[in-house]
């Protein structure tokens, strides 16, 4: 299939994990791909084995941003860069740590919006971000972590209207246990070793694309290990007016 023959798309966090596997994919069905990155070793070398272009791209930085949009023509932005903090004691969590996580996760969620619908409100496009189940839910072992990703949740749920207003479309994906770099030594098996199910980063790859093809404004998926995707509704609230 060529679902995006013509697009132009930027996947953030590129150079590992999810978002290597959303560039694959996306190289597969047709793209023409930026990988963005901190890791230029690793992006370069993936970006050169898929035939995508690299970009240094630190999803904090605001003008690393507008440059980077300023010089393609994105049809299609993938959100997904992140970084991960696990601790047992909250009274020993610096606050370099509590800066990386919600700055990586959140703001640059938000940057990374603001700059891409700076470009594409004219024309319209296309925005899918990787949030976590850990975004729908209490996730008592990495509760900054959860917090950055339900500050995505909110975000995205929140800007979608506007953005659809002049034709770009954002939509996240939640992904269960993933197996890649970012769960820690001994990755995806020890988890498995713990009787957890992981998925695959291709999976949620296949997320991604479809999320960025989904008209409907807003819309969280959920994407587990041996559960089909599924669609994530916010429940109402008696007497919300806003
Ligand atoms: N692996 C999981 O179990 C899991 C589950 C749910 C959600 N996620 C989310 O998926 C996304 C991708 O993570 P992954 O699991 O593929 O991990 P990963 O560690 O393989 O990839 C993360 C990538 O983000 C890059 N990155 C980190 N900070 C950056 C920054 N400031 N600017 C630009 N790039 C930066 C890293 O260099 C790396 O290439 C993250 O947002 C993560 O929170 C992962």
């Amino acid at each position: 299939m060529d679902r995006f023959a013509g697009h132009q798309v930027l996947v953030t966090g590129g150079a590992s994990g999810i978002g290597e596997a959303t560039a694959r994919a996306l190289r597969a069905e047709g793209a023409q791909v930026v990988i963005a990155d901190i890791n230029d070793t690793l992006g370069r070398q993936v970006a050169d084995e898929i035939g995508a272009e690299y970009e240094h791209l630190d999803v904090r930085n605001s003008d690393q941003w507008a440059n980077v949009v300023q010089r393609h023509h994105f049809t299609d932005g993938v959100l997904n860069a992140g970084a991960g903090a696990r601790f047992n004691d909250l009274r020993e969590v610096s606050d370099d740590t509590l800066e990386t996580v919600l700055d990586t996760n959140l703001l640059g969620i938000m940057i990374g919006t603001r700059e891409l619908f700076r470009s594409m409100a004219d024309r319209g496009g296309a925005i899918s971000v990787t949030s976590s189940i850990a975004g729908l839910v209490a996730h008592t072992q990495s509760p900054v972590y959860a917090a950055s990703k339900w500050g995505t949740i909110g975000w995205v749920r929140s800007i979608a209207t506007s953005l659809a207003q002049s034709g770009v479309i954002i939509n996240a994906v939640c992904p269960g246990l993933v197996d890649t770099p970012i769960l820690g030594p001994g990755g995806g098996d020890a988890m498995r070793k713990m009787g957890l199910k992981v998925l695959a980063a291709a999976e949620v790859a296949t997320a991604h694309l479809d999320s960025l093809l989904h008209t409907e404004p807003g819309t969280v998926f959920t994407v587990q290990a041996e559960v089909p995707v599924g669609i994530h509704e916010s429940k109402s609230i008696a007497g919300y007016q806003g």
